[in-house]
Order: structure tokens, then sequence, then C-alpha cells
């Protein structure tokens, strides 16, 4: 119904595009691809193969074989959410840990690394209705997406938010550790040379830091069908 179709909702960390793009693909009956996940498998990728995430040639390497071979690729899963295997594996919370994620952060200033994982996210927007939720995706992967949405809030929020779902998977969190790791990670991921965070100049920007995700839902929602119907 929906072809090419392609929402773009970009942000940073702990702004809630995970659950808000969960449940606007889910709602238009999209498909939905958390590009984040393939950044942080590669630094997973990496890591297990026993190469330095500060080894820029090493990772880019890594990846790029990866991909190619097949080894690292995003297959349709349930609900039409798309999940990163490695060696036909779902890592599953592996890919969350707080190493991971600092991982993720710097494996994906490599321009090589970047490069390599364009084609699997473009993969999924030519056929379908799709959301993608990443960093990049309106500037960057899907310049012509239908709609782009940058949703953020306050650093301060998205550290709590982030202890909070740690905290409900058993995991020990601390504020302001979190905190930390959330500016730490702002600064990598906009100042980076390469596809840096930053709002498409078409955007819509929704601000989450007062807005629960039904409200944010709707909006975004609301916004595509507007669009669809033009
Ligand atoms: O969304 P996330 O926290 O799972 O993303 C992990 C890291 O990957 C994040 O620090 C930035 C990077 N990333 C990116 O550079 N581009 C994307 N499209 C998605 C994520």
């Amino acid at each position: 119904m929906s072809g090419g179709f392609v929402v773009a909702i970009d942000g940073p960390a702990g702004a809630g595009k995970s659950t808000v793009a969960r449940r606007v693909a889910e709602r238009l009956a999209f498909a939905l691809v958390d590009t984040g996940s393939l950044y942080r498998a590669a630094a997973l990728l990496a890591s297990r193969a026993g190469v330095r995430l500060e080894d820029v040639d090493g990772v880019e390497r890594c990846v790029v074989e990866a991909v190619d071979a097949g080894r690292m690729v995003l297959v349709s899963g349930e609900g039409g959410r798309t999940r990163v295997h490695l060696d036909g594996i779902d890592p599953g919370d592996a890919l969350r840990t707080p190493e991971v994620s600092m991982g993720a952060s710097a494996v994906a200033a490599y321009p090589g690394v970047r490069s390599a994982l364009l084609a699997p996210q473009r993969a999924f927007g030519r056929t379908q209705g799709v959301v993608l939720e990443g960093r990049d995706i309106g500037t960057v992967v899907f310049p012509d997406a239908a709609l782009k949405v940058f949703l953020t809030a306050t650093p301060a929020a998205r550290a709590q938010r982030r202890c909070d779902e740690l905290r409900a998977k058993g995991v020990a969190a601390d504020y302001g550790v979190t905190l930390a790791e959330v500016v730490q990670r702002d600064r990598q991921d906009s100042e980076r040379a390469i596809a840096p965070l930053r709002e498409a100049a078409d955007a819509v920007r929704v601000d989450s830091t007062a807005l629960g995700p039904d409200a944010v839902v709707d909006r975004i929602v609301a916004l595509a069908e507007a669009r669809r119907a033009r």
C-alpha cells in the first residue's frame, strides 16, 4: 500500500526514538529499522574479532568484510521489525551494554563503517512503507524521505530514561554516570566529520521532554497520514 514511503526519525540517544518508532511503525503497518543496532553490531563484531575499536582500518575492514560476506545482515522479524544478525545469530541484549553503546558511537565516526552500512539500510526503503530510526536517516540515508522527524529532549530527561530502561532490565545504573555518557555520546555523534547528528532542514522537530510517548506517536502518525493523503 505504501511502497517506498519512508518515515525518518532521527535524534540523540534517549529521546525516545526506539519506543516511538516501533509504535509509529505498528500504527502505520510499516516495517521498522533500528539503524543504531547496525552500529552496535559493528562494535560488537570488531571487539569479538579482537580488533581494538581505536584501530580505524581494522574496524573498517572487519565490518566491510562481514557485510560483503553476508555475515552481518538485517533480517525481517516479527511484526515487520528488522533485527541485525551476526553469523546467523541475533546478538540480543549483547548489543545493549554500556560498553557496546560507547563502542558503537566510536565506530560510527569511521567513514568505511558508515558507507558499508548504507546499502543494508537503503534496501529496506525501496519497496515498502518503512520507519527508520537513527541519526542521519533524513540527512544522508534517505534525504528524500516522505516525512522527517527530529525527536529530541533535554540531556537530563534522556539520562533519566536510559537509567530507568537499564534498571527495568535488572542492570544497575547510576544517574550521574549515565548523564555523563549521554553528554559524551552527544558530543561524539554531533562533532564527527562524517554524517554528524544534525537536524535536516526540512525535518519536523518534536521535543519529548514534556510529552508522553502517546502524544509523540499521535503527532507523527498524523503527519505521516497527512503526507500520504497528498
Ligand atoms: O540509537 P543507538 O543508541 O542504538 O545508536 C548507537 C550509536 O550508533 C550512536 O552512538 C550513534 C550511532 N548511530 C549513527 O551514527 N547513525 C545512525 N543512523 C544510528 C546510530
